[in-house]
């Protein structure tokens, strides 16, 4: 089926089988502070933190060959050189399989008898990657080969590889010791840390000039060093510092030998940064201290194999906390495995660092990282806490959000700036989901500043407050919600009016004065009411509680009377005031955002025009693949629209299936009650459903992407932009909380599921307060919605929650629907 590779749901892997998928399939090392990207030929890079700032090893974006650069490992054995991932020599391998799990991957090749496999992994709590070797001979007779372990050090702004390579020609240094290459920039001034690269064996040869290694006119496919035997002892000044080591292995007949490399990054404290004397003059020693410390801690394979235990164990806990147990494949893989998956790297991503992110343009996106929260805040409370409070701490006293901040220094990043409208009220949303599900109602008084006030004695609840305040002063002559530089759908910029090329889209025209009006914001807006009015009754403010609600009546209504087209939602008035999103329109007639939001927002539940609204969606945007942003495609550039009309049609969100508003579709069709729509639509962006078109489909399978080629596009199903997308949290939170119906709230645990009527049951395990739900939904009657009998540890229960503190340590909840 697909000729690729297959999920390996036991051990939590999807293995691949040939090297040469039809694009790179990459995996994130690290957990904490200290990531990796790999690829399935281990290409990629690693850096502490922030992928611009701190970056360690080199990678050469949308270069040809693709792919080029990461960890290599080359094998000299007699005249044959190769890799154990296949690139860059490709050397046809006699076996080749990628294993890539949870934060960790694993590369095994074999050539003529020799057989490498290497893991590599992240340790918990340390700023380091280990490539954990097993080397063995297969054959009957003694080998001795070569191995080389190499990296491209560029522990410099990133940007200047682009931008100022020229300086860092003459920048970057290196330390040598036996089994370790060091490498630091700007180190005697502005810098505290160094990155390392050790070998745990002796080596017997080492290089750190790429030329020297490399060769000038050589390539990766074939370095001089590997092509001649030996490396030559170089010492980088400026240029191109790289880490290379050589070790000779001799193995007898069936001898396996194990060893393996540290690359890492390591801080000093400002006044400690030197050790005794200098490497050369005007070069004074590092002081190794906190390398020392790693070393010793991962010196045998031993603590090798300690380390990732205690990974697996890391990553078996945060798994465990919200499992299913039903008998659809799609479902279960995703759901158990490889959707948290994705949102816990969205957690420490946003959207900064992928294959199709550079790690450089952009931070943390406040609308970004709070809805990457909905997706974690069940399994990383502790890391949701801090950044509710970082996100809140971007936004301003006047209520807008700073769009990104550097992950580094948490400040707003002011060449992309804030008036992005929806911004502010996806905290509430975000608040409302850390607080449901750890009761930390104490959140709401922690003290955090506005960003232009840094004494404003400002509590998150002030930000809370801010936020709906924000809106309800910017509405426009519909009394909807003015949009600003643009709401979710980042190229709606309908004051930008950019007729100036390489200007930003976002950030080009002004904002005051414009009357732009957007739909999808007035919806998220009655439902961030919803959340308040949750949060405030939290608190004992049920005044409050009662005047937010009339607040989403009044914008509920707004939306009736001037955001309601006929058959559908409208998307959005332009400056002039024109509809966007209207069958008066000649392209882009109808949206799916506003669809999606007005049916969330709770708009028209009761008379069918929510019902409407989605028939429409169905009608006119569902494909197999999923369900267009919107149609009919623009076909030429409107100014008073922006970036949306600048994409070919069926690309991005000019008629792409853009899948992270699907899951809002999804949520939808759920909250009416048709559970065999929302499966649907469910299983048309399923990655996992792709490997039946892998080969158009083209990106992982394991995870989802951002956008699937539209129908009217030259490509339709092929997918960009795998990993780093709000699809992964809203994913999750329509299948776990609107599908399985496993919803925390603020008075309990909700158990209302809303399925496809041929599913007979599942039992979905919760973690939850301090409790284990096991809870065993049966479906006797062939329904999609609607609990008939709820019994809580053999009690029945009035209604859809099992109120706090009910039942045991264990409570089993058997829930029927009918
Ligand atoms: C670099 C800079 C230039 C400077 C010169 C000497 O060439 O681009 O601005 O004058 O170095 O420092
Ligand atoms: C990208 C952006 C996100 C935006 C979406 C739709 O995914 O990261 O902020 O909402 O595109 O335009």
């Amino acid at each position: 089926m697909n000729p690729y590779g297959y999920f390996d749901d036991e051990a939590r892997e999807y293995v691949i089988t040939r090297p040469d998928t039809p694009l790179p399939w990459i995996n994130y090392l690290g957990a904490e502070d200290f990531f990796g990207i790999i690829s399935n030929c281990a290409g990629g890079y690693s850096f502490y933190r922030d992928a611009r700032m701190r970056r360690l090893t080199r990678y050469r974006y949308n270069s040809v060959p693709l792919d080029s650069n990461g960890r290599l490992l080359y094998i000299r054995d007699g005249e044959t050189c190769w890799n154990p991932s296949w690139r860059p020599t490709r050397t046809d391998l006699d076996s080749y399989e990628c294993r890539h799990g949870m934060g960790y991957t694993r590369i095994a090749g074999q050539k003529n008898s020799v057989s490498v496999s290497s893991t590599f992994f992240v340790p918990l709590g340390q700023t380091c990657e280990v490539w954990d070797l097993r080397i063995a001979n297969m054959s009957a007779h003694t080998k001795t080969i070569q191995l080389y372990g190499f990296v491209e050090w560029c522990l410099w702004d990133a940007m200047d590889d682009a931008s100022n390579f020229q300086r860092n020609y003459s920048t970057g240094q290196v330390e040598v010791e036996p089994q370790v290459i060091y490498h630091v920039t700007e180190y005697r001034e502005r810098r505290n840390h160094f990155a390392y690269f050790a070998s745990s064996v002796p080596t017997s040869g080492f290089d750190t000039d790429r030329n020297a290694f490399v060769g000038l006119y050589d390539g990766y496919n074939r370095p001089r060093a590997v092509a001649q035997g030996h490396c030559s002892g170089s010492i980088a000044h400026g240029w191109h510092p790289v880490g290379a080591h050589q070790i000779d292995i001799t193995l007898e007949p069936g001898q396996e030998k194990r060893l393996h490399f540290l690359l890492g990054y390591a801080e000093n404290p400002d006044d400690r940064k030197f050790a005794a004397g200098e490497v050369r003059p005007g070069q004074q020693a590092i002081n190794k201290a906190p390398f020392e410390l790693v070393r010793a801690a991962l010196a045998d394979s031993a603590s090798i194999d300690r380390a990732f235990a205690e990974l697996k164990d890391y990553w078996a806990g945060l798994l465990s906390i919200y499992a299913v147990d039903i008998d659809e494949p799609h479902v279960s893989r995703m759901v158990n495995t490889w959707n948290q998956y994705q949102c816990m790297v969205t957690l420490n991503m946003s959207r900064s660092a992928s294959y199709f992110e550079s790690g450089i343009g952009r931070g943390m996106g406040y609308r970004d990282s709070n809805q990457d929260l909905l997706g974690v805040v069940h399994m990383q409370p502790a890391r949701a806490r801090q950044r509710l409070l970082d996100l809140a701490a971007t936004q301003l006293s006047d209520g807008t959000c700073f769009h990104q901040y550097q992950p580094l220094t948490k400040k707003g990043n002011s060449e992309v700036g804030g008036g992005f409208n929806d911004d502010p009220l996806w905290l509430p949303l975000a608040v409302y989901a850390y607080i449901a599900e750890t009761g930390d109602t104490e959140i709401l008084a922690a003290s955090c500043a506005y960003a232009d006030k840094p004494d404003s004695g400002s509590t998150l609840l002030d930000h809370l407050e801010l936020s709906m305040d924000y809106t309800l002063r910017n509405l426009g002559p519909h009394a909807l919600p003015l949009i600003g530089h643009a709401d979710w759908n980042d190229c709606l910029n309908l004051n930008c009016f950019s007729t100036t090329p390489g200007e930003s889209f976002q950030c080009a025209g002004d904002i005051g004065g414009s009357n732009a009006e957007s739909v999808m914001i007035a919806g998220l807006f009655c439902m961030a009411c919803d959340k308040m009015s949750g949060i405030y009754d939290a608190i004992g403010r049920r005044v409050a509680a009662v005047i937010v609600l009339a607040s989403r009546d009044r914008m509920r209504q707004a939306v009736r009377d001037g955001g309601w087209d006929g058959d559908w939602f409208l998307r959005a008035y332009d400056a002039y005031g024109h509809k966007i999103g209207s069958a008066s329109c000649d392209e882009g007639q109808i949206f799916i955002e506003s669809q999606g939001w007005g049916v969330l927002g709770g708009v028209g539940l009761e008379d069918g025009q929510a019902r409407k609204a989605l028939d429409s969606v169905n009608e006119r945007l569902a494909t197999p693949n999923g369900i267009i942003l919107q149609q009919p495609a623009y076909s030429k550039y409107h100014v008073e629209l922006g970036e949306v009309t600048s994409y070919p049609p069926g690309y991005k969100e000019n008629a792409g299936i853009f899948t992270h508003n699907n899951t809002w579709i999804q949520c939808a069709e759920a909250l009416l009650g048709n559970g065999d729509r929302a499966y649907e639509y469910y299983l048309a962006i399923c990655p996992s459903k792709k490997e039946e078109q892998i080969d158009t489909y083209r990106c992982e399978p394991y995870v989802y992407s951002q956008m699937t080629a539209g129908p009217d596009s030259p490509t339709p199903g092929e997918a960009k932009n795998a990993f780093l997308t709000g699809t992964a949290a809203w994913s999750f939170v329509a299948i776990a909380q609107y599908i399985l119906g496993v919803t925390p709230t603020l008075e309990g645990l909700r158990i209302d599921p809303c399925i496809p009527r041929d599913w007979k049951g599942y039992r979905v395990t919760r973690k939850f307060r301090g409790k284990t739900y096991v809870i065993d939904v049966a479906n006797p009657n062939g329904v999609s919605r609607g609990v008939k009998k709820l019994v809580v540890d053999g009690r029945a229960i009035d209604g859809t929650l099992i109120p706090l503190g009910e039942g045991g340590e264990t409570v089993n909840v058997a829930c029927e629907l009918g």
